[in-house]
């Protein structure tokens, strides 16, 4: 009897920075999303852990950067493939015999992008500090890369520039695509004003673990609360090329979520944070195991009504 039991630790916090008081712990067996095919699953149920560990490398395998270096693909003789990758020359990509999903089944989650994006004092890091707390109370590990945060440390060589604002919003999705990778669900706030750089951004991960977020919240909105008095800065010709003033912010055109959802422009950031857990449990990635604690397996395909339920034996 092979019996997979969702591990939720019993989190309860509280935080002075929530209105909502403390939290409790939940006690809800869903969000625990692993990508197997349902057949996989079966297969790995048959032959043990063995076969789990080489099914996840093969998975992997697929996903595997695919060589350019014409002479080593040509040739054959070369077992490592080499690659050139912009100004990366010689590069071969070194597999682990850990994976994504070997980390997500110990996380007991599905690595993922989070983006919300939106005018400066839209939310956005309120949104993301909400959503990061609403998740480790379900016993889901997420981190937040605020777009002001990194600005501290990684992209502090960058400005404000159009360019500058296009390699920090790469070198971003390129971190976020990590976490991910690591199993985690990274939720990234920056303004990113530009629709190119955030598609970008989604193009680096398989379809659908990219959910973007709209703060939909009028530049008159924002400059009203002005809560860093930077508005006021650019308006008196203090800040240069400042969003929504003399610098362009595009919205999205197809993104998964807009917030505040229409006629509910009152929705406080909790409120917010659950709209997006929703999402994610109702229309995450295409398919999705979700392991009961008494070790059986759901499986749910994205447009299933039904629950099929599979006893591990
Ligand atoms: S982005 O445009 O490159 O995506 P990012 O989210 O990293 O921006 O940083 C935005 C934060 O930088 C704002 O919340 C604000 O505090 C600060 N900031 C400083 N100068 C500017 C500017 N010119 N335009 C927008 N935000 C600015």
């Amino acid at each position: 009897m092979v019996v997979l039991k969702a591990l939720r630790p019993a989190i309860c916090c509280s935080s002075s920075i929530f209105d909502g008081g403390p939290l409790e712990p939940v006690d809800k067996a869903s969000f625990v999303m692993f990508p197997f095919p349902a057949s996989s699953l079966s297969m790995r149920l048959r032959r043990g852990n063995n076969a789990k560990l080489s099914l996840v490398q093969a998975t992997e395998e697929s996903s595997m950067p695919i060589a350019t270096d014409p002479a080593a693909a040509i040739s054959g003789e070369n077992p490592h493939q080499i690659a050139t990758n912009g100004k990366a020359t010689n590069i071969v990509w070194h597999k682990s015999s850990i994976g994504k999903l070997n980390r997500q089944e110990l996380l007991q989650q599905k690595g993922c992008v989070i983006w919300i994006t939106g005018l400066s004092g839209s939310g956005k890091s309120t949104l993301a500090c909400a959503l990061c707390h609403a998740l480790y109370s379900r016993g889901k590990l997420a981190y937040v890369l605020d777009g002001d945060n990194v600005r501290h440390g990684l992209n502090c060589d960058l400005s404000f520039k159009a360019e500058d604002r296009a390699e920090n919003i790469r070198r971003i999705g390129e971190v976020a695509k990590l976490f991910a990778d690591a199993g985690i669900i990274c939720i990234a706030s920056v303004i990113s004003p530009y629709r190119k750089d955030r598609d970008a951004s989604r193009a680096l991960l398989p379809e659908g673990d990219f959910i973007e977020v709209f703060m939909n919240v009028s530049l008159q909105i924002c400059e009203a609360r002005d809560p860093k008095g930077l508005y006021k800065l650019a308006r008196a010709g203090k800040i240069k090329g400042f969003t929504g003033i003399d610098d362009p912010y595009e919205p999205p055109l197809n993104c998964q979520l807009e917030l505040p959802q229409k006629g509910n422009i009152c929705a406080s950031p909790c409120e917010m944070a659950e709209t997006v857990i929703s999402y994610l449990e109702e229309k995450g990635p295409s398919k999705r195991l979700v392991v009961s604690e008494v070790g059986s397996v759901i499986l749910r395909g994205r447009n299933e009504d039904a629950l099929k339920v599979a006893t591990l034996v």
